[in-house]
């Protein structure tokens, strides 16, 4: 494996073995911040996700006046003082390249008597902001933003809110999130309704510490009041799993074991798709932290064939989907992925980078308005990859690179640094087994 500049280098269908541990989960690790950043104590948090997105969010509390200390580290502590003690930041904050800090702080941040200032990096600034500007202004918050309010930065004067009754448009955790956050601030009872399912540690995770947040079906139901503080070990995060889970099912020769991943039934549909593909896949729980049930995860090489995903299960994998139609590539027959708009507007449009790249290595890859077709089987040969600024399309082409002969390069790696600055030395170890 080279390092050359903002490159990688993989090839050699080398195959993954042994036990491996994956960084906390990212979409838990923001929670955990925010949570314990509205709680009113000290919270002590381990296995923090250790990339950027997360980092931002660290950050972000700081600049409202939460006391973090070691905000960059897998084990810190946060010294909440109630939501009430949150000030004003004395400059725009950063969510550098994390939809998930930018809209989850937008709804804590509706609530609070103070103007707070978002901002991002160009991808961010790209990506659609009326999902949450909406119903947050429906609650009574001031906020404003670019192009209408619809991009960031977003401009929010908080205040006095009031519960609503909202049904989203899409399937996505971030905007429920950020409608219950606020509605822990509003007066009355405010209630969420999903189209469907979607990762669900916002719910769970409130609720397991004790705050007045109940779930029935794809309603999430949130009165005024706050989470206790907390001791949390966060689970490994099953999108990141999910890269050296693909890996090991398309490359000859591997069995790996993910230990402490997250279980959350709501993260976990690619095992689903891998297991109805033909992978020999195996989950079992074993714990509990917080609310998240915990598992591990076992992956040995096997004959994958086509499958469709669409519909329900489209929120389940939304983040999967990239490393999934590698798996697609790898198999024999073809496979549908549908009703998966939200793909073009997630870090990068997912839908053409996938087909962009994929198609570099000679996989037979079509775009549609709303997924993927991809014909598996054919014999792919190594290229010269980008990561079109996107970590998870330069992970998947990691993955789909490692289990070719010929060496492939990934061109602006660096995107990784967002969910998982170490997975370049993490994949060596497992298919050096070292
Ligand atoms: C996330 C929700 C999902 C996911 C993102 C993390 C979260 O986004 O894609 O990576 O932590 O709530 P949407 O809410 O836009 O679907």
């Amino acid at each position: 494996m080279s390092d050359a500049g903002d490159t990688r280098s993989f090839g050699g269908a080398r195959p993954l073995r042994g036990r491996a541990r994956v960084p906390g989960d990212k979409s838990i690790s923001h929670r955990a911040l925010l949570f314990a950043a509205m709680a009113d104590g000290e919270s002590t948090l381990t296995h923090v996700a250790t990339g950027a997105d997360v980092r931002a969010t660290a950050h972000a509390l700081g600049a409202v006046g939460v006391a973090i200390e070691r905000p960059d580290r897998e084990r810190c502590v946060v010294r909440g003082c109630g939501i009430d003690g949150w000030t004003e930041a004395d400059a725009v904050i950063d969510c550098e390249n994390s939809g998930t800090s930018m809209r989850m702080l937008a709804g804590a941040l509706a609530g609070r008597p103070f103007l707070s200032v978002l901002t991002g990096d160009a991808s961010l600034r790209t990506r659609p902001m009326a999902r949450v500007v909406e119903p947050l202004r429906a609650m009574g918050a001031t906020i404003d933003g670019r192009a209408g309010a619809t991009l960031a930065p977003l401009v929010v004067r908080g205040g006095p809110l009031h519960g609503i009754r909202y049904e989203l448009p899409v399937a996505t955790a971030q905007v429920k999130s950020a409608i219950v956050l606020a509605g822990l601030q509003a007066t009355g009872t405010t209630e969420v309704i999903s189209p469907g399912q979607s990762r669900d540690h916002t719910e769970r995770m409130l609720a397991a510490l004790g705050a007045p947040v109940t779930t029935d079906g794809l309603t999430v139901r949130v009165e005024a009041g706050a989470p206790e503080p907390f001791s949390l070990e966060i689970p490994g995060d099953p999108s990141s799993a999910a890269f050296f889970a693909v890996a090991a099912a398309i490359t000859p020769g591997s069995d790996l074991v993910i230990e402490g991943m997250s279980a959350n039934p709501t993260r976990v549909g690619f095992v689903d798709v891998l297991a109805r593909m033909g992978a020999d896949i195996e989950l079992v729980t074993t714990g509990e932290a917080c609310g998240e049930p915990v598992g591990e995860l076992r992956v040995r090489a096997s004959k994958l064939e086509g499958t469709s995903v669409s519909g329900a299960e489209i929120a389940n994998v939304i983040d999967e989907i990239p490393v999934l139609a590698v798996a697609a590539a790898f198999a024999e027959g073809v496979t549908e992925i549908r009703e998966a708009h939200e793909l073009l507007v997630k870090e990068s449009n997912r839908i053409a980078a996938l087909a962009s790249e994929l198609g570099a290595l000679g996989a037979a890859v079509e775009p549609r308005p709303d997924g993927l077709l991809v014909r598996g089987g054919v014999p792919l040969a190594g290229g010269t990859l980008s990561s079109h600024g996107d970590h998870r399309i330069a992970m998947a082409m990691a993955v789909a690179a490692n289990a070719i002969n010929e060496t492939s390069i990934v061109h602006e790696w660096s995107a990784v640094t967002s969910s998982y600055p170490a997975f370049a030395d993490d994949f060596a170890r497992c298919t050096t087994g070292t």
